[in-house]
């Protein structure tokens, strides 16, 4: 059992601390936000995960975890500090890292014994050797050994993830602390995790790389989809048997509306700025990022193609807000930049999500767009329906119902989910991506 705090209550902390206290260590959550850690000490998640919430709860009454906005008694309590604060992208692309500076500062302010400082967020490469060199230059102290502890937790599979990891990745430089970050994951040791050791460089090179690939992965499979749509070619098949192939493998292969969510969008410009700051080209990088956002506008193309350049007064329903199902988060959602551009173009918007509503009314107010208790609700008297996001739900639509209750009869279906020749046989008029 080690004493922990882990410094932001965000998606990557609160599931960090969550997971490394149900692993029997004692563990101070600290956030800056004060509402949010009065209820979390309630013993409520302050977002949609599945499953988090049982966890929370387990370990509260455990009294192994305790969230606080005293990050100074937290650091000085802790033998080892998590560093899990956000690192959002600036306008210019680049990675803002002033959250990890003000926790840095509060480190050396507090280094009143050994610790070790583990990084868990996605920070660019160099980021922990300035980390350590900024505690040593203002602790004037080497009490302490930084680690590099890059995340890959997928939002609404968080807590598999934790407990499942296909890796643990360690950035280390010093033997000492990567055996307390052994110690640490022990439980993970025991059910074979494959563990990378490495250098810091190195550790923060393969989140980026692992993210821009997978950002990769969706752009090119959405570029074959857009190929098939010109070319009478069905994406899911050529999808299955190009995924057959040991070496590509059949995952990340679903085209869709473009990739969205808080780490692709931001990591694949953080990289592209890292190559530009190292003098390396990195220009397939830049052409994914390019090509994703015209993925999304894409998807208001093909609904003009089916109802008409002119969208100005038509009523287009909207189902699905998240950037994926089983979240309750929109940022960087495909749904923003649709919705905008539909609303810009004059067409009033309808929409429904199970969990995002609220969310997604931060950035389109109920003024603005309607929000509909039920999928059924919002197809109401609507010209098109357009699939954003592939909640299980909108896989079994009674479509039967969407046809009376809908003015026009036009489906698109950003997701893949519904089977286009029973849709058309119901005299819909339907869009998926490349089929
Ligand atoms: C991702 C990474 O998977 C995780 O390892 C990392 O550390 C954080 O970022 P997450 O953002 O939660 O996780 O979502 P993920 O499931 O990877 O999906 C990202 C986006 O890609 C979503 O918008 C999703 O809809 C889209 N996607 C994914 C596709 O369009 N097609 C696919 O085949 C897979």
């Amino acid at each position: 059992m080690r004493k922990l705090a882990v410094i932001g209550s965000g998606y990557v902390g609160l599931v960090s601390a969550i997971g490394l206290a149900d692993f029997g260590n004692m563990v101070e959550c600290v956030d800056i936000d004060s509402n949010k850690i009065e209820e979390l000490n309630k013993g409520k998640v302050p977002f949609y995960e599945p499953g988090l919430q049982d966890y929370l709860m387990k370990n509260i009454k455990a009294e192994r975890i305790h969230f606080s906005t005293n990050i100074n008694e937290a650091i000085k309590n802790g033998e080892i500090v998590f560093i899990c604060v956000g690192t959002p992208s600036k306008d210019s692309g680049e990675v803002d890292l002033s959250q990890v500076d003000d926790v840095v500062n509060a480190i050396a302010n507090n280094l009143n014994s050994y610790k070790v400082i583990v990084t868990k967020s996605t920070v660019p490469v160099g980021t922990n050797r300035w980390i350590k060199s900024l505690i040593t230059e203002k602790s004037k102290n080497d009490n302490f050994d930084v680690i590099s502890n890059p995340e890959f937790l997928r939002e609404g599979k968080a807590v598999q993830d934790f407990f499942h990891p296909d890796r643990i990745v360690i950035g280390y430089d010093s033997e000492q602390a990567k055996e307390i970050m052994k110690e640490i994951y022990r439980p993970l040791y025991l059910i074979e995790t494959p563990f990378v050791f490495c250098n810091f460089e190195t550790a923060e090179l393969i989140k980026y790389a692992s993210n821009a690939f997978l950002a990769t992965k969706i752009t090119f499979i959405n570029q074959i989809a857009n190929l098939c749509e010109a070319a009478g070619a069905d994406i899911t098949q050529v999808a299955k048997g190009m995924g057959m192939d040991g070496r590509i493998g059949s995952k990340f292969l679903h085209p869709g509306p473009g990739y969205g969510g808080s780490c692709f969008p931001k990591d694949t410009k953080g990289l592209l700025e890292t190559g530009n700051k190292y003098n390396v080209d990195l220009s397939l990088v830049r052409e994914v990022i390019n090509a994703n956002e015209n993925q999304k506008i894409r998807m208001v193309d093909k609904l003009k193609k089916l109802i008409g350049e002119d969208i100005k007064g038509k009523v287009i329903a909207i189902l699905g807000l998240a950037f994926k199902a089983e979240t309750d988060d929109v940022r960087e959602s495909p749904a923003i930049v649709i919705i905008d551009k539909l609303i810009k173009e004059g067409a009033i918007i309808k929409a429904h999500d199970p969990k995002a509503m609220n969310q997604m009314k931060k950035i389109f107010p109920e003024n603005v767009i309607t929000y509909c208790d039920s999928e059924y609700d919002a197809v109401k008297d609507a010209d098109a329906l357009m699939i954003l996001t592939e909640w299980n739900q909108y896989r079994n639509l009674d479509l039967n119902m969407i046809k009376s209750l809908m003015r026009g009869n036009v489906i698109i279906d950003c997701r893949n989910i519904l089977d286009p020749e029973s849709v058309k046989s119901l005299g819909f008029s339907y869009k998926g991506v490349g089929r």
